[in-house]
């Protein structure tokens, strides 16, 4: 059993099957060089404050920063048997430097460190996501250039609608993931890592040492770290991992969008998209398939992320101040949450410059006269109709057509006047063409 950072007033052993109930080392390995970050401002401020003189600093400040390169380096692997990372950093110190570990922990508790190690998870994590959503918003960059002039299908109730540009349909996903990439830059402007809070109502630890302490350590200011201002408030908060777990659900709500775009698309009956072969599988059966799995993976993870939402604003739900155990389980849905997201938009970063349009089928869609309804409402009302009225012929005229069984355009002229006395063959050909289509939409900046 690995030393406890705590026990001198229990006389029986811990209950084994509790302690691994309880222990959080398997997950929270990931936040040891923030651990050693703390530590290593503790050091500095324990020192300022005179309850380490000069040599007990520097031998401890040269254990932690040996330490935090073994984490750099991937070296670093705990004891599994260890409690949390706060206990195994603080253990593998003991056995390294000796008794001097033991003053290391002074005025200290593990409910500010944890706080501080995933705080700084989340803020580095916040970057880290920015940085994969730019590789993201140009791969859809990358993807228009190819087919920049190409003529579309736009939906709305998943029935066709109106012409639009392929380079707009792919710029809308580019756009939501850039809506996300704000929503990060403010979480990035008002999360603050705090230090020194202690188990909850500070310590006689002087503010202004800490503030010293982070001044040495971190001179640029890049990780923004303050020294607690409302204790409680720092141990007891975890407002900055459900905001980032809500922002990473709103992202992966539009990575579901775009993926079933793309399982629909990709199928027979629309058949607009040709995805490519790298991100598909095949069929242990059916040697025909080519099956959107990645695509259907995306879309089936969202049940997760938010799952990963739902269970922390569940467990944050009516906790009282301040820290309480039960907070050790924010750092799975977190951790997986922020894991799944870059591997998901790494993916799908490499995936979408080599989606290919199906430009022939496409074109065939697009001689669907429904979709040109509204272009020839508009010329319509060109002619001084009132847009009610020429929406009323319109209708009138598809009804015509559908009965009938004639395209509109093949509506011979005679008949056609009797809808509208401007409505001629030659007018309705030069208006049911994509391209007319496209250029009549001048209230869009492209
Ligand atoms: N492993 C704990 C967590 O992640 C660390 C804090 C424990 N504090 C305590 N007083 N037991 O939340």
């Amino acid at each position: 059993m690995a030393k406890k950072l705590w026990g001198g007033r229990f006389t029986k052993p811990i209950d084994p099957d509790f302690e691994t109930f309880s222990r959080s080392i398997h997950y929270d390995v990931v936040l040891a060089e923030y651990d050693v970050l703390h530590s290593i401002l503790h050091v500095r401020a324990l020192h300022r404050a005179n309850l380490l003189d000069n040599s007990e600093s520097s031998n401890l400040l040269e254990a932690l920063q040996a330490l935090m390169l073994e984490i750099k380096d991937g070296k670093f692997s705990p004891d599994p048997d260890e409690e949390d990372i706060h206990s195994a950093v603080q253990n593998m110190l003991e056995k390294r430097i000796g008794k001097l570990a033991l003053k290391l922990h002074t005025l200290r508790s593990r409910n500010d460190q944890v706080a501080f190690d995933v705080k700084l998870y989340a803020f580095r994590s916040a970057l880290e996501l920015w940085e994969a959503l730019t590789k993201l918003v140009s791969s859809y960059f990358e993807l228009t250039k190819k087919y920049k002039d190409a003529p579309f299908i736009g939906y709305t109730h998943t029935q066709r609608a109106q012409i639009i540009l392929f380079s707009d349909h792919c710029k809308a996903y580019a756009n939501m993931f850039d809506r996300d990439r704000e929503r990060i830059e403010d979480y990035l402007k008002h999360v603050k890592v705090r230090i020194g809070a202690g188990a909850l109502a500070g310590s006689s630890i002087p503010h202004s040492a800490y503030t010293e302490a982070i001044r040495i350590q971190d001179p640029d200011d890049a990780l923004k770290i303050r020294v607690a201002e409302n204790s409680l408030d720092h141990v007891a908060d975890r407002d900055f991992v459900i905001e980032l777990l809500s922002i990473a659900s709103i992202m992966q709500m539009h990575l579901s969008r775009f993926a079933e775009d793309m399982v629909l698309y990709s199928t027979a009956e629309f058949d607009y998209v040709d995805l490519p072969e790298p991100f598909c599988t095949g069929s242990s059966l059916m040697p025909h398939k080519k099956n959107a799995d990645l695509m259907e993976l995306l879309r089936g993870q969202t049940g997760n992320v938010y799952g990963n939402l739902l269970s922390l604003l569940v467990t944050m739900k009516g906790l009282p101040l301040t820290y309480c155990r039960d907070m050790q389980l924010d750092k799975e849905p977190l951790f997986r949450t922020v894991d799944l997201l870059l591997d998901e938009m790494d993916l799908v970063a490499r995936m979408v410059p080599d989606i290919r349009l199906k430009k022939d089928v496409i074109a065939k869609a697009l001689s669907d006269e429904h979709l040109y309804g509204v272009e020839i409402a508009e010329f319509l009302v060109q002619q001084g109709s009132a847009f009610k009225d020429a929406h009323d012929i319109v209708g009138k005229l598809v009804k015509y057509s559908e009965e009938n069984v004639v395209k509109i355009k093949d509506i011979p002229a005679d008949k056609l006047v009797e809808f509208h006395p401007n409505l001629t063959q030659d007018a309705l050909k030069s208006i049911m063409t994509p391209e007319y289509a496209v250029k009549q939409k001048k209230s869009v900046k492209r």
